[in-house]
């Protein structure tokens, strides 16, 4: 559904935010579960946020979901 409502906004050009909390696993940034990538890095150099770190709630342009 949050790739769905990222897709929307993107072609409506509406602001939004969406929250990814289900990918955290430890909450602490100890287990490196809830990375998720950027969407303005190069493929072949991909850069990652943590969830738990730089979020929950993201800019639906920045992450790739
Ligand atoms: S939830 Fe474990 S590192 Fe982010």
């Amino acid at each position: 559904m949050l790739k769905s409502v990222q897709k929307l906004a993107k072609e409506q050009d509406i602001p939004c935010q969406i929250s990814l909390e289900e990918k955290m696993g430890c909450g602490i940034g100890a287990c490196l579960g809830c990375a998720v990538k950027t969407s303005n890095s190069p493929a072949d150099n991909p850069s990652y946020l943590h969830v738990c770190k730089a979020g929950p709630v993201f800019d639906s342009s920045t992450v790739e979901i």
